[in-house]
């Protein structure tokens, strides 16, 4: 057997750090190392004192024995997330003292000590969701983690949370709590914390969300719920302690609202004393908007922000027209109303949003003619931003015309419609001065873009040529259409950006770079330069931080 012998003799002659080596290659002369998804069954050994980072995720480690991480008292951060650990050894984080990040999340552990967290004072981000620890123990594992800032736990087993187990921690930037199928809470139990900025709990049972939003009524900032379905209108007298907290910003995440409960919670919100932001995302309302009661609130005095991402109304075209809200939206600022197929805003509604400054209807079904009605006359009287993109315009002029009384709209982006060919000659806001017009299928430009613009952005569309006169722009976004040259200066003398990537030059003279007298930025990379002119006139024009990517590209593309 000398083969076998001279391996042993081999493997006893390498130093434990060329071992590490072998097993994972990237653990050389940096501090990181990285042996994420290398089928290891164990902590590889030789780790010493010049590591900070260690990524040992996604292997098949088991356990974590108490000797496997006695050197490594540099490291700052250790990811051991995606193994199969089941078992930790007490002592296995002693030496890590200066652990500022630690990720044990979707291992198999079935039950926390506090005596693995003890010796962690650095410790500022722990990950211990998804394992299948049904609690956190009698007592409190996080109680010596003293600077701990974001504790992310819960998974589908966790079912209880108990007097003390959040003991010692007394102010977090952020804390998540799996409890889906949370069944016990004592009450009290996350009341000794006394700030959470960002508190997100998913949670099914509205009875145990209630209890816990008691503990949180003066700590939690933002708090944000999920998968929780309210269906039941009964129920929201549990919720009514919500108009109780200090929060300012209130998200909800894959929840599920009816008619018969939707009043209930615009009646708690508009209570919320301190509270500026509502968000919805990926929820489901089972309803039309008719709701079964009537809305008892007052208008809020500090709700300002309204933030809806795809919403889903399954009987959407039923909807009505918003009346029950008409009286509450009056001091909102900025609205968000984003992939949720809205097809309508009724002119009364839009009447009411008399404060409203910024309007994102992106995603969603508008056309021509009911963006009319929505934009009537009257309707948003402050609006500065107005976000069409994506919907199912078509005719450019009727759009302008549509908008063209909103004296305050400053910046419209309408990219993704369908419009085609547009106008000779369009009504425009008077004070337009971003108009994004990228992917809107339109093949030729006319004297209908509005002469005010700083900013327009037209990149793939059909273009062959830009000859527009815009004497304020400044930036002008061209890329991907079929220019073959650069557009001429002396009709827009205050640009000083200009990005005419992926069209078709072959070539531009250094003399008509130098008439854009204002340019500090260019891309015209991919395009189908003869390259060794082209690079040293970016070179000799500009310095060249400025222009980076495309010099790079005009050399390699020879
Ligand atoms: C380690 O490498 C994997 C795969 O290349 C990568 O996804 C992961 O982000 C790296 N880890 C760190 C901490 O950079
Ligand atoms: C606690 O964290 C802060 C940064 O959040 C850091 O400046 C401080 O040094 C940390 N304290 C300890 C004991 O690590
Ligand atoms: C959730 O809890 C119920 C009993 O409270 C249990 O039957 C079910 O298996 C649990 N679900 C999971 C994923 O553990
Ligand atoms: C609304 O405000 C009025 C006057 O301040 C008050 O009398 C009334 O009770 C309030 N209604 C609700 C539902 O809070
Ligand atoms: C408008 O909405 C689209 C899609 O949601 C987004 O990509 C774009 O950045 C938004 N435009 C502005 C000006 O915010
Ligand atoms: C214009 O809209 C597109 C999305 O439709 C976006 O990717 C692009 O960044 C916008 N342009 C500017 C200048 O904001």
């Amino acid at each position: 057997r000398p083969l076998w012998a001279m391996y042993v003799v081999l493997a006893v002659s390498l130093s434990e750090e060329q071992a590490l080596k072998q097993v994972c290659p990237s653990c050389d002369a940096t501090q990181s190392c990285n042996c994420s998804s290398m089928g290891l069954d164990f902590i590889p050994s030789g780790l010493t004192d010049k590591i900070t980072l260690l990524d040992l995720a996604r292997n098949r480690i088991k356990h974590i024995r108490a000797h496997d991480l006695q050197q490594a008292v540099n490291l700052r951060t250790l990811l051991l997330q995606s193994n199969k650990i089941s078992s930790i050894d007490e002592d296995s984080f002693v030496s890590l003292g200066k652990l500022e990040l630690l990720d044990l999340s979707n291992n198999r552990l079935a039950h926390l000590s506090p005596r693995w967290f003890e010796h962690l004072v650095s410790l500022q981000h722990l990950h211990i969701h998804g394992n299948c620890y049904s609690d956190l123990g009698e007592s409190s594992p996080f109680s010596s983690l003293r600077n701990l800032s974001s504790l992310h736990l819960g998974n589908p087993r966790f079912s209880t949370i108990r007097q003390g187990n959040f003991e010692g921690i007394t102010l977090l930037d952020q804390l998540w709590i799996e409890g889906s199928n949370l069944s016990v809470y004592e009450p009290g139990s996350l009341k000794s914390i006394k700030k959470i900025n960002h508190m997100i709990i998913s949670i099914r049972r509205v009875d145990l969300f209630s209890a816990i939003v008691r503990d949180l009524l003066h700590s939690a900032i933002w708090l944000e719920i999920r998968e929780i379905a309210f269906n039941i209108a009964e129920e929201m007298q549990l919720l009514s302690v919500l108009s109780l907290s200090f929060a300012k910003k209130i998200s909800f995440k894959q929840v599920l609202l009816t008619d018969a409960t939707v009043p209930g919670i615009v009646t708690i919100l508009e209570k919320v004393p301190r509270l500026v932001e509502v968000e919805m995302k990926d929820c489901r309302l089972l309803g039309t908007g008719r709701w079964d009661l009537e809305i008892q609130a007052n208008q809020s005095q500090s709700l300002r922000v309204l933030t809806i991402e795809k919403l889903s109304i399954e009987e959407f075209y039923l909807f009505t027209d918003l009346q029950a809200v008409l009286d509450l939206v009056s001091l909102f600022t900025k609205i968000t109303v984003e992939n949720t197929k809205v097809f309508l805003v009724p002119c009364r509604l839009s009447k009411q949003l008399l404060s409203l400054e910024y309007l994102d209807l992106s995603a969603n079904l508008l056309g021509d003619q009911s963006l009319e009605h929505s934009a009537c006359p009257g309707g948003w009287p402050l609006l500065k931003t107005l976000n069409l993109s994506q919907n199912s315009l078509s005719d450019f002029k009727m759009t302008a015309k549509s908008l063209s009384h909103l004296r305050n709209l400053i910046l419209l982006d309408i990219s993704q419609n369908n419009f085609g060919e547009i106008p000779d000659v369009c009504e425009w806001p008077a004070n337009l001065k971003y108009l994004n017009l990228s992917r809107t299928q339109i093949p030729k430009l006319t004297a209908c873009i509005p002469s005010t613009l700083e900013v327009l952005d037209i990149s793939a569309n059909n273009l062959k040529e830009f000859n527009l006169h815009l004497p304020f722009l400044k930036e002008l976004y061209l890329a991907k259409n079929q220019l073959k040259a650069l557009p001429d200066a002396a009709s827009i003398p205050n640009l000083v950006a200009l990005s005419i990537r992926g069209n078709k030059l072959n070539s531009f003279s250094k003399e008509e770079l130098e008439s854009f007298k204002k340019m500090e930025l260019l891309d015209a990379s991919a395009n189908n330069f003869i390259c060794s002119l082209c690079s040293k006139y970016l070179l000799d024009s500009f310095p060249l931080p400025l222009c980076p990517s495309s010099t790079r590209v005009c050399i390699t593309k020879v």
